[in-house]
């Protein structure tokens, strides 16, 4: 795309949609991407973070800075538990305490009291690891008042998980509303799984909590193409829900007929300002040989996501070339308005004066 006439962007735009809600938990890694012998490097929230596994094998996750002479501790390596500077072999536990110094005469009765002193350990995160995913709460101020999402889908027996790590150039906010919204789909992915021609009004009701926002689908068809007829032979009813979870979830869950069910969540971690990571588990069951459905429904799930990656890549442009940001909005827009809403209010830490609400909401699919 080119845009000649377009005003440059003369310093960093202040982007509305932006947000940064610390005290909370968001994905770091995959478990299986943490190994005991090596660091990893992640950025959340633009905070840099060394994890690694510590003597009992439960993940940590520290500034990746180390507070002798500001390397960043992701290049050093993990010694029995402990992670190990590159630079000065200083040696901090899980929790960010610095255990050792390599060359320092220990003149203390205790190793510790040698140590001690104030700016030598790194600053340590609270962490978990749950349904494979290491979780970080990126708040090392204030303990984490609750547990990260329990995804509960991959633990359901006779459903098939494929997970998959994504990542976008857009918003937290944007990656969000992109995942839960409706007539983009129809334009953007179209042909994939709904049409341009809008033959249906449906029914969405739309229940806001404070701890996020369910759009529930009410009166939608089974699709018109071969994939539905596939899988649902006799007809069947479409259910369908699009649910925001505070502050980084974004689930989609499909019912086609009593046999098919298809839940996707995506854990959404901001990278920076501009750049996400979706890391989306994807739980199927279906009346088809669930082989015969990740041959047949996986490519299909990649264009998808392709397309909007383009989308998010192509908007978050936009904004830095023109320096400023449109939004404008409809009652068909369900769901974007309300995850800003909550976003803005879990920000200022005020999410208690944020408003309940229950709506009902008419669209044509
Ligand atoms: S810079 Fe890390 S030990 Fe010196
Ligand atoms: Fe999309």
């Amino acid at each position: 795309m080119n845009f000649p006439f377009a005003p440059q962007a003369v310093r960093p735009v202040t982007r509305k949609n932006v947000v940064r809600v610390l005290d909370a938990w968001y994905v770091a890694c995959r478990s299986s991407d943490l190994g005991r012998a090596r660091p990893l490097a992640r950025t959340i929230l633009g905070v840099p973070l060394a994890l690694f596994r510590d003597a009992r094998g439960l993940p940590a996750a520290v500034l990746d800075r180390c507070p002798h002479r500001n390397v960043p501790l992701s290049l050093g390596k993990v010694k029995n538990g402990e992670l190990q500077c590159a630079y000065h072999g200083w040696r901090f536990d899980g929790a960010g305490k610095l255990r050792a110094v390599p060359g320092l005469p220990i003149v203390d009765s205790t190793s510790e009291a040698t140590l001690a002193a104030p700016g030598r350990n790194a600053r340590g995160y609270a962490t978990r690891e749950q349904d494979g995913y290491v979780w970080v709460w990126m708040d090392p101020s204030v303990h984490p008042t609750a547990e990260p999402f329990a995804l509960e889908q991959v633990r359901w027996p006779s459903y098939l998980t494929v997970r998959q790590e994504v990542e976008v150039e857009g918003t937290l906010h944007s990656t969000l509303e992109n995942i839960l919204d409706v007539p983009h789909t129809a334009f953007l992915h179209g042909g994939l799984f709904r049409t341009e021609e809008k033959h249906h009004e449906i029914t969405a009701h739309v229940r806001r909590t404070r701890g996020g926002v369910e759009a529930q689908f009410v009166g939608e068809p089974r699709p018109p193409g071969l994939a539905a007829r596939i899988l649902s032979p006799s007809g069947g009813l479409v259910e369908h829900w699009d649910r925001f979870i505070m502050p980084s979830v974004a689930q989609v869950e499909y019912r086609l007929g009593s046999e098919n069910h298809i839940v996707t969540t995506s854990m959404c971690t901001p990278i920076t300002e501009t750049r996400t990571v979706m890391h989306t588990a994807l739980s199927v069951r279906t009346r088809l040989p669930v082989k015969f459905f990740a041959f047949f429904a996986m490519p299909f799930a990649f264009q998808i996501v392709k397309q909007d990656k383009v989308i998010l890549r192509a908007q978050t442009e936009v904004v830095d070339r023109f320096g400023t940001e449109t939004f404008s909005s409809t009652a068909i827009d369900l769901l974007g308005p309300h995850i800003l809403h909550l976003l803005k209010k879990a920000e200022a830490r005020d999410l208690d004066s944020a408003i309940v609400r229950d709506e009902t909401v008419k669209l044509m699919v």
